[in-house]
This record gives structure tokens, C-alpha cells and sequence, in this order.
């Protein structure tokens, strides 16, 4: 009997090892175990026995049970353990495969321009403010010292909104005004004021009805054109370079006087002459002058006490001119293509 059992066992071990998948397994089990299974009928077999063979071969049998369910268990542990395995390997990520590329965009062109001034201004002292872009004619010409009549006025250069009296400014330089008149104590001024800006014109690689500007007024005692002189080479020298030259050639704006050009050697050829500067060894970067007398007074300073110089970049030009970019209607058709290979031409340096 006991040989029986054993031999069951080795017989159970076998087929098992014989087993390639957790089905085998099952189908073994239910051969084994089930009901009509040959464990069963040693269990019938066991009612038969004399009473003193029935405790042994209970034992016994009990025994053989407990092992051959345990070593189904084994198995089936086995194979589950394996399908898991074989799961967890084909689901793992390769790490060396190309990423899905999420398309990004990239800062613009004249925004990073305006944050290099911004800065540069700010290191010396000057708070960068804001204007409104629907302007009064009061703001944008009157108080400016820009007559009634002046051809800066007409209608085929500025965006007229209402009659003759709201418009879409078309300099920021009113924003001279605002800061002026805004000050009740009449107190010195320092700030640029970088903002769009609109005229008629009709849009090419040069123009474009809507550009930016970067305004800058200095008010104060004892102001003259050499504090203009110099506050222009610095930032000439940090946004073009050490070695860059400024000069001034006279020029004529009714809210400056005297007013001039502000130029920087060309520093593409370094003054000898070439196809950016035209041959004259110089670029126009700005208009700028002495604040004029009647705009202090219009504002509330009085010309006497106060002097104070005024500028205004043409933003759209200065990156340009900076980055060499040949059209600026690259800077508003959002062209990723292009801002992008910008933006690694910036990274690169
Ligand atoms: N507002 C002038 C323009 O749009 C530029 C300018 C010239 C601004 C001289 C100034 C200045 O503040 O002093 O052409």
C-alpha cells in the first residue's frame, strides 16, 4: 500500500515535470485530484480497510495529499510567475527609442531685444513704464509741441479712431507726456518705455504698419546733450560691442531742441564701409534730443530748473541690425521656423 502511494507521488512528480504551460498544470490537477481521480479512490479504498490498517493509510494518505497539492501549488506559482515575467519584459520601455516630439514654441525675436535694453536701462536707474496704444491727439502731438497743420498729423500717416482727437499712437513718445504730467512733485524722471506703436504705411521688408518703439526720457537738473552723448555710448557699447562708436548728427524733432541722429560705427566692417552701413562706415539707431522747453512747461516743469534728454529706438531695427535679420515682417509672422533657428543662433553664442 504505502509503495502504491509512493509510486503515485513519483508518478504525479513526473508529469509534471513533463508539463510546458499553467494549463498542463490544471488539466494534471484535474486528473489527480478530482473526484474519479486515483486519490480519491485510495480514499474510498481507505472505508474498506480493517480498522487497524485504517489509521496508518489515513495518515499516509493525508500525507501524500497535503504534498501532491503543494507541489501543484509549485507549479502553477511557477508558470504564473513566468507569464508575469515575460509580461513585465515586453511591456518595458526602451529607453533608446526616439522620443515623441512635442512641438514648442520659442520666445520672440523683438520681446528678447527689448528685455536686453530693458536691462541695460535698469542697471542704470530707470524704471520701464507702460502707455496706452488708443491714444489722444493731446498726447500723441498737441502737448508734444506737434501743431495743428503739421504734416506728422495727417491722416494718410496715423490711425484715426474717433474724429480727429482718438488715434493709435503713433510714436511712444507720449509716454514723455504721461510720465511728466503724472509726477506731482515735479520730481526727476528716469524711465524708457518699450510698446507698439502704429502708422499708415503700407507693410515690406522696412515697414509695417504696426512696430515698436522704445522710448526714454531723463529729466533733471543740470541735464545736457553730453549726459545723451554719454548715457548713448553705454548702451551702444553693451548692446554692440565694446569697440562701437556713437556720433551725433543734427536732425529736427518739434519735441526736442536740438535734436539728433544717434549713430554707431557699423560693426560689421568696423567704420571701412560695407552693404549694412551703406558704405559710410556708420548705422542710425535712433532720434533723440534736449526735452524742448515747451514740453517741460506743457508738463508742469519749468525749463528753467529742469533740462532732460529724450530718445526713441526704432525696437524692429535694433534686432535687425543686431541679429542680422533682413525683413521684419519676420518678428509678426510668427514663423516658428525662423525663431527657432534664432533662438539656436542665441544659444550658439
Ligand atoms: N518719436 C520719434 C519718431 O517716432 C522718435 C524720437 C525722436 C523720440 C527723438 C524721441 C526723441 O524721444 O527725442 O520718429
Amino acid at each position: 500500500m504505502q509503495s502504491n502511494l509512493e509510486n503515485l507521488k513519483i508518478e504525479i512528480q513526473n508529469a509534471l515535470k513533463n508539463t510546458s504551460c499553467l494549463q498542463d498544470v490544471i488539466d494534471l490537477k484535474g486528473k489527480y485530484l478530482s473526484k474519479k481521480g486515483p486519490i480519491n479512490e485510495l480514499t474510498q479504498h481507505l472505508k474498506n480497510l480493517p480498522v487497524e490498517d485504517k489509521k496508518e493509510f489515513g495518515k499516509l494518505l493525508n500525507g501524500l495529499k497535503t504534498e501532491v497539492n503543494s507541489l501543484f501549488d509549485e507549479k502553477i506559482n511557477y508558470y504564473n510567475t513566468l507569464a508575469l515575467n515575460q509580461k513585465l519584459a515586453a511591456e518595458s520601455i526602451d529607453v533608446t527609442l526616439p522620443a515623441t516630439k512635442i512641438s514648442v514654441g520659442a520666445p520672440s525675436i523683438l520681446e528678447h531685444l527689448i528685455e536686453e535694453v530693458e536691462e541695460v536701462f535698469m542697471s542704470m536707474g530707470y524704471d520701464v513704464v507702460d502707455g496706452p496704444e488708443i491714444e489722444e491727439d493731446k498726447y500723441n502731438f498737441e502737448l508734444l509741441n506737434i501743431p495743428k497743420g503739421h504734416p506728422a498729423r495727417d491722416a494718410q500717416d496715423t490711425f484715426y479712431i474717433e474724429d480727429e482727437k482718438i488715434l493709435l499712437r503713433s510714436q511712444t513718445s507720449p509716454v514723455q507726456i504721461r510720465t511728466m504730467l503724472a509726477s506731482t512733485n515735479k520730481e526727476p524722471i528716469r524711465m524708457i518705455c518699450p510698446g507698439k506703436t502704429y502708422r499708415r504705411d503700407a507693410d515690406d521688408a522696412t515697414h509695417s504698419h504696426q512696430f515698436m518703439q522704445i522710448e526714454g526720457l531723463l529729466v533733471d537738473k543740470n541735464i545736457s546733450l553730453s549726459d545723451l552723448k554719454g548715457t548713448f555710448d553705454v548702451i551702444a557699447k553693451k548692446l554692440f560691442g565694446e569697440n562701437t562708436k556713437t556720433r551725433f548728427r543734427p536732425s529736427y524733432y518739434q519735441f526736442t531742441e536740438p535734436s539728433v541722429e544717434t549713430d554707431i560705427s557699423c560693426f560689421s566692417c568696423q567704420g571701412k564701409g560695407c552693404s549694412l552701413c551703406k558704405n559710410t562706415g556708420w548705422i542710425t539707431v535712433s532720434g533723440a534730443g534736449m526735452v524742448h522747453p515747451n514740453v517741460l512747461k506743457n508738463c508742469g516743469y519749468d525749463p528753467k530748473e529742469y533740462s532732460g534728454f529724450a530718445f526713441g529706438f526704432g525696437a524692429e531695427r535694433l534686432a535687425m541690425l543686431k541679429y542680422g535679420i533682413s525683413d521684419c515682417r519676420v518678428f509678426y509672422q510668427t514663423d516658428l521656423r525662423e525663431v527657432k533657428t534664432f533662438d539656436r543662433r542665441e544659444e550658439a553664442k
